[in-house]
Order: structure tokens, then sequence, then C-alpha cells
């Protein structure tokens, strides 16, 4: 079994069990502040003063500013909450790269962001001598890389067609030891693709992809587990299923909409971007009160997501988007500069509500992990948690690397 690299000055095993408890703790006293529908709420729902007061001075620059940055959300929630910025639930440690120089040749088709995450990912997984089997792979970007710079056989698994296809043909050039299996992984029996000499790899592999693939690399104890999870409400259940032990034991359970908080967070853009998220915000909020006006149905009713050029126009036709995803028509001779109005009150509540919300947003996704990480270490792996880039690379940057430990032999 290679050992864990010794970079990986991470929270080591023993300390899992305690941070998973410890964020179990802060999680559960604490969901009057985070278990709640903000865009639903028309009026702050905590009644403590000194809070109340505080967010009161808040404005919506405010607000944008201090939910980006950790070191104000500390200043300023630090002396309502000390407990939220204790060195015990902070994330783990970050991975310290050596770097590693590729030939620019490798890098086709892919965002600098993308290749950055994508290397850093191989150099802090790598080792000497496995198979790999890349879960839920797109392109194979990754596998490439591991190919090319380690040299190890790679099979990398997607269910597009088409982006086998062109992996197929980028590794056939490169003359890498890259091969391509295209599957349904939810839909399909994926028990053969799994092998006990193996390592297991996943970047950005969803809710269900990650979970189906962290049972299935268990029950063939596959030597080696190293996975990047996201997008952990992306389920078939309706509630969230934790795979640990603590964490079915947790009096924490999470719905679908909890989930998404977990990776709310996103890269700050710049300006730009900045001020299209806050005109989206302003004119979803807005055409809420439109669609109550035209139904006299006060019950939210979620809307899909829409490109971000959109909210550089004009309110009245993403107003009728909405309206038809409704079903609605909207009065024709009417702007909705009214219902924008009226929205800006209620957008500042919802963000400061948000602020509040997203303190625990962190903590929440730290629980999710590690209830992967348990569940790993329950089935016979030494496991690891760090950091593999800074959050503003990607904010889903909580790596898991588990070793098959070897069965002790009989006394
Ligand atoms: C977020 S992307 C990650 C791709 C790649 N690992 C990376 O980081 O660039 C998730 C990938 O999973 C694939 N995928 C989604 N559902 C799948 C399924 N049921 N079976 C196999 N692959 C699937 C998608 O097509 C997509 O390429």
């Amino acid at each position: 079994m290679p050992p864990l690299p010794a970079c990986m000055k991470a929270k080591p095993m023993s300390e899992l069990f305690a941070f998973f408890a410890r964020l179990d703790q802060l999680l559960t006293a604490n969901q009057a502040l985070w278990r709640l529908q903000p865009l639903q709420l028309a009026q702050i729902p905590w009644a403590e003063s000194k809070l109340l007061k505080l967010l009161d001075n808040l404005s919506l620059n405010d607000c944008e500013q201090i939910d980006q940055s950790p070191q104000l959300q500390q200043q300023t929630f630090g002396g309502l909450w000390p407990e939220l910025f204790v060195d015990e639930i902070a994330p783990p440690a970050m991975f310290q790269p050596q770097g590693l120089s590729p030939p620019f040749w490798l890098a086709t088709d892919i965002g600098g962001r993308k290749w950055q995450q994508i290397l850093l990912f191989a150099e802090a997984t790598a080792q000497a001598k496995l198979p790999v089997l890349e879960w839920c792979a797109g392109k194979g970007h990754l596998g490439r890389v591991l190919a090319q710079q380690y040299q190890h056989k790679v099979s990398s698994v997607e269910w597009q067609q088409q982006l086998c296809q062109q992996g197929e043909i980028i590794a056939e050039k490169l003359q890498l030891t890259q091969r391509f299996i295209c599957r349904d992984v939810l839909n399909n029996p994926i028990k053969d693709l799994f092998e006990q000499q193996q390592q297991v790899v996943a970047l950005h592999a969803c809710g269900d992809l990650h979970r189906s693939l962290l049972v299935q690399a268990a029950a063939a104890q596959s030597q080696q587990v190293d996975i990047l999870p996201c997008c952990y409400h992306l389920q078939q259940a309706m509630d969230y299923q934790p795979m640990s032990a603590p964490a079915q034991q947790s009096l924490l359970k999470l719905t679908k909409t909890e989930l998404k908080l977990a990776v709310q967070g996103q890269v700050t853009g710049g300006e730009r971007v900045r001020r299209l998220r806050q005109t989206e915000m302003l004119w979803r909020r807005a055409y809420q009160l439109w669609r109550l006006e035209v139904t006299g149905d006060p019950q939210y009713q979620p809307l899909a997501s829409v490109p971000k050029h959109w909210f550089s126009g004009a309110f009245r036709p993403f107003a009728e988007w909405a309206a038809a995803q409704h079903q609605l028509v909207l009065p024709f001779d009417d702007d909705g500069s009214c219902y924008l109005q009226q929205a800006e009150p209620l957008l500042l509540t919802q963000r400061r509500i948000e602020l509040v919300q997203h303190l625990f947003r962190r903590p929440l996704e730290l629980w999710l992990v590690l209830d992967r990480a348990l569940y790993l270490a329950e089935q016979g792996y030494q496991v690891q948690l760090q950091q593999l880039c800074d959050t503003a690379l990607t904010p889903r940057n909580l790596l898991i690397s588990a070793r098959k430990l070897p069965v002790a032999a009989p006394l």
C-alpha cells in the first residue's frame, strides 16, 4: 500500500470523528440560524436585539462584501458567535504543491482555472503503480495528466458518447495509455469497473455519482480512493441519506434545499458579475411580487436558472420568461417598475438573513465531506482530508484521500 504523502499534514483519521462531532453539535444547536429560506421571508426571523441592531446597520454592499470575506465575517459576527470561528472547526490544511510542469500540448481545450485544479489534483493524489479508474471523466483531462505524467494505465468512465470519443481521439494522438468506457453509471451495472489493485479518482463528481463510486470502491476494496466531491443535492432521494454511522445518528435530517446551501458559495467574479448577481436577486424578488399580484397565491414557486446576460437587459422580458415558466401572462402595459421598487427593501432583508445563514455554509459542507470520509474509515480505509487549493480557484476544494488498510493477520 503506498503511504500517504508527507505533505498531507491534513487532519489525521483519529481527529476526523471529533471534527465531525463538533460540526454536528454546532449545526444542530444553531438550526434556527441557517435552516430557513431567506427568499421567502419578508422580515428578519430572529428576536436577539444585538443581532437585529447589527443587521439593521448593514447596507446591500456591506452584505455583499462581508459575505465574500471570512475575515469580515469574523469581524462582524465573531462577538456574537465566537464558536463559529475557532480553530477546532476550521477547514483542514492546504495541500502544498511542488508544481507539475506538463508539456503545453497536454492542455487541450480546457480553461485555465480547471487546468490548475486538475494539475493540483493529479499531484496531490499521485501514486506509484496502480491502474487508475477516472469516474465521470468528461473528456478525461485528469486521466490524461495521470497517464502522461505518471505513465498510469487509465480507464475513464463517462456517459456522454461525444466526450468519450473526443477524449479517445486526444489520447490516441498523444499515444497515452488512456481508454474510455462509455456508461451511465447510475443506471447500469458498475461492479465490473472496480478492482482491488486500483486507484479510483473523481474530480467534481456530483451527489449520487460520487456516492455510487464510494460504495462500489469500498465493496471492491480498491486500494486508493481520491475524490473531490461537489453538488451534494444532485441525488435521487428527496432527503439526504447519510453514509457513515455518526451522520446516521445525527439529529440533522437534511433536505435537498439545505444540501444546496453547502455549495452556494461562488468564486468572486469581479465588479460586473457582482452587479449582475445583485440585479438577478432583485428581479427574482420583484417577479415574485408581480406573480402574487396576478395570481393571489403567496406560495413561493421556484424558477429555473438563467444565463447571467439576461440581467444586463430590461426587467420586463425577464418577468415574461419567468411568468411563462409558471404558465402565466403578465398585463401587457406594465413594465414592472413598481414591483422593482417594492422588492428593494425585501432584497435587503433577504441579504441580511443570508449573511447569517451563510456563516454555516462551510461547516455544513465539511459535515457532508466528513460523512463520506467517515464512511470510508468504517470500510477499512485510512482517510485524510485536506484543501486542494484556495477557494478562489474553486470553492469545492475539499479533497478526501483514502488508502485501504492491510487486514490484520490473525494472532
Ligand atoms: C461536473 S462534470 C466533471 C467532469 C470531470 N471530472 C472534470 O472535473 O472536468 C461531471 C461529469 O459527469 C458526467 N456524468 C453525469 N451523469 C453521469 C452518469 N449517470 N454516468 C456517467 N457519467 C455521468 C457528465 O457528463 C460530466 O462529464
